[in-house]
């Protein structure tokens, strides 16, 4: 038993980041994060990117210790990474004085935890680091303490969007003005559209976007077409969204997943002083969308963006490859990253082959990462 009790114990997770079909842009509450809109959201294969968290305890840990990507984090300093902490001892504590567990065990609650957290994608990229990175957090915690039951709203808690990564496949997360009842929900899982297929297009960009907490506050604040949006157009939005998945009618997701795009970046610019997200390449790459639709006389891509420059592109399996080459055309990667421009497991070939076309403009995209929806966290 004394032995036991000095174990070190060690726990790898990993978790995926998720896509917002329908957006979450505005707080009803700063400190709990609860959204002043139900979203919608797709989690993405987190072989292709993840974040994958190492949550220790042993007994010669005197306080909690966190790394990300190497780089100590200040938990006192970063009230969201403090709540986490708190909220899963908070749970565990509960669910052990409710099983009437042992003293020794109540003890266990306040171990102290060093937690280890690593992206297998450039966090640089703009990608959703911080939506993967506290779902991952809150499901290792989780299994480290043994904590039963949805978790979700604790990774809320670290940022919104992470609620959604705590499930797989095709997930749906609440408002709600109560904290418990705003949580994610899986709406249909990872294999039910299998022909479904994402690229993410990394815009080369050196300049960071304005954060979303901070962005969404001052539309709250100044944007009428919000309160409109929020009151007259999301409910019924996600209502046809269902459907459209439901389905499986890729011309209906397509069509509202363009436009509540296109409605967050309005409410961006109805926001004062603006929020501008997207830049010359987001432009470029919405206009080659709609040309490439119009060409093939029906809708095969379609393209979503969130607070930043990167474009997310939705296609079906049979029209994968034609879209790559397209891709590469249009938006050739510069001389020396031919080989390293499409990051896939599916091989695509290029009839035209990998020759740069000589276009004045080579490299406005860094690279395209190809993947397709996936499970939630797991146990590594
Ligand atoms: C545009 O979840 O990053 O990606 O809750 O303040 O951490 P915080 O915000 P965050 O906002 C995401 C905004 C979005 C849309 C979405 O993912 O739904």
């Amino acid at each position: 038993e004394m032995q036991e009790e000095e174990q070190v114990r060690k726990i790898t997770c990993c978790a995926p980041i998720n896509i917002a079909i329908i957006k979450y842009w505005g707080k009803l509450c700063e400190v709990e994060n609860l959204p002043l809109n139900s979203s919608f959201s797709i989690t993405l294969n987190y072989h292709d990117l993840c974040t994958t968290t190492t949550v220790t305890t042993a007994p010669s840990y005197v306080k909690d210790q966190v790394y990300v990507n190497d780089l100590w984090q200040d938990i006192n300093e970063n009230p969201r990474l403090k709540v986490c902490f708190e909220e899963m001892r908070r749970l565990a504590r509960k669910q052990a004085i409710s099983e009437n567990a042992a003293a020794k065990e109540l003890m266990s609650c306040s171990k102290k935890i060093h937690v280890q957290s690593v992206n297998n994608f450039p966090t640089k990229a703009g990608l959703a680091s911080s939506a993967s990175g506290y779902a991952a957090l809150t499901f290792a915690l989780g299994q480290l303490l043994g904590v039963k039951g949805d978790l979700s709203g604790v990774a809320r808690r670290g940022s919104g969007s992470a609620c959604r990564s705590m499930c797989g496949g095709f997930v749906e997360w609440l408002k709600s003005e109560e904290s418990k009842n705003s949580t994610a929900k899986q709406f249909v899982d990872e294999t039910h559209w299998p022909e479904l297929r994402v690229f993410i297009l990394v815009v080369s960009s050196k300049q960071k976007s304005f954060g979303s907490t901070v962005g969404m506050q001052r539309s709250v604040e100044t944007s009428a077409l919000l309160k409109h949006r929020i009151e007259n157009i999301v409910p019924h939005r996600i209502k046809v969204l269902k459907q459209a998945v439901l389905e499986k009618d890729f011309c209906l997701f397509a069509e509202i997943c363009m436009k509540e795009s296109n409605q967050l970046h309005a409410i961006c610019m109805d926001t004062f002083p603006p929020l501008r997200y997207l830049n010359n390449v987001s432009e470029k790459i919405m206009n080659f969308v709609y040309s490439y639709n119009e060409r093939c006389g029906s809708t095969r891509v379609a393209y979503t963006f969130d607070a930043g420059p990167n474009a997310f592109l939705f296609t079906l399996a049979p029209f994968a490859e034609d879209l790559a080459n397209q891709i590469y055309q249009v938006f050739p990667p510069s001389k020396d990253c031919t080989d390293t421009f499409f990051k896939t497991t599916e091989e695509f070939s290029f009839p035209n082959g990998k020759i740069v076309p000589d276009v004045t403009d080579c490299g406005l995209i860094e690279y395209v990462i190809c993947t397709k929806p996936g499970p939630g966290p797991q146990i590594v």
